[in-house]
């Protein structure tokens, strides 16, 4: 069974579509732990109240950022685990941690990348104008939000959208594509070749793009 251990910095809803995968069986892992960056991240408690093993490094309490990427790497591997979850963690990881835990790393960012890197991805979108926006789950490098891409999901810009709106169509998606690009990783069917990732038993990339119709559906 692979292990996973989850960072989160706050709501952790990503956190919470994981342990519901894992604990309905759609997911051959188990969530070991849930670490924290923030001691008052919202996330922690919903996995206490699931009987998982929680833990916070507050970066706060080191004044250098590879101290602070030390002290989480030491509380990852108490807990041995095979795969690492970025669920809405809020901390850039320097490259030596990002190269301890090379090929076992992912992370979810709410853009379809590589359009819109960083921060406030809704609100940029809708001042782009863009009408297809959506999700990325990828594996992380020391390039921030830019590393292989496993699984991505597509949602509409909708005339009157505002951020909230728009932040809560793609996130019904990330909670659709984390679970997802878990279960993969777990199954042992993603490979990295010359930056790209290749779903085993999928020659033709068949699942790694989701693109649900807009809700409603417009005359087409
Ligand atoms: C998600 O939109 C995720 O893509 C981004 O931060 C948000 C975290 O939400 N990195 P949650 O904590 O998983 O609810």
């Amino acid at each position: 069974m692979t292990r996973v251990v989850i960072l989160i910095s706050g709501r952790g809803s990503n956190m919470a579509s994981l342990l519901a995968a894992s604990d309905s069986g759609a997911l051959p892992a188990k969530i070991v732990a849930v670490i924290a960056n923030r001691p008052d991240a919202q996330g922690l408690l919903t996995a206490a109240a699931r009987g998982v093993a929680t833990g916070v490094v507050d970066h706060r309490l080191f004044a250098e950022r590879e101290q602070f990427d030390s002290a989480l790497a030491a509380a990852i591997e108490v807990f041995a685990p095979d795969l690492v979850v970025l669920a809405g963690f809020m901390r850039i990881l320097g490259a030596d941690f990002v190269r301890r835990f090379d090929g076992r790393l992912i992370n979810i960012h709410p853009s379809l990348l590589p359009a819109f890197p960083g921060l406030h991805t809704h609100r940029r979108a809708l001042a782009e104008g863009v009408r297809i926006h959506g999700c990325t789950v990828h594996f992380v490098t020391a390039d921030l939000d830019h590393g292989p891409v496993i699984i991505q999901a597509a949602v509409p810009v909708l005339d009157g959208d505002d951020e909230d709106l728009l932040a809560a169509r793609v996130l019904a998606q990330e909670h659709v594509i984390y679970p997802q690009a878990v279960r993969w990783f777990a199954e042992g069917r993603l490979r990295v070749h010359a930056g790209r990732v290749l779903l085993e038993s999928a020659p033709d990339g068949a699942g790694v793009l989701i693109a649900p119709l807009p809700d409603p559906c417009p005359p087409c």
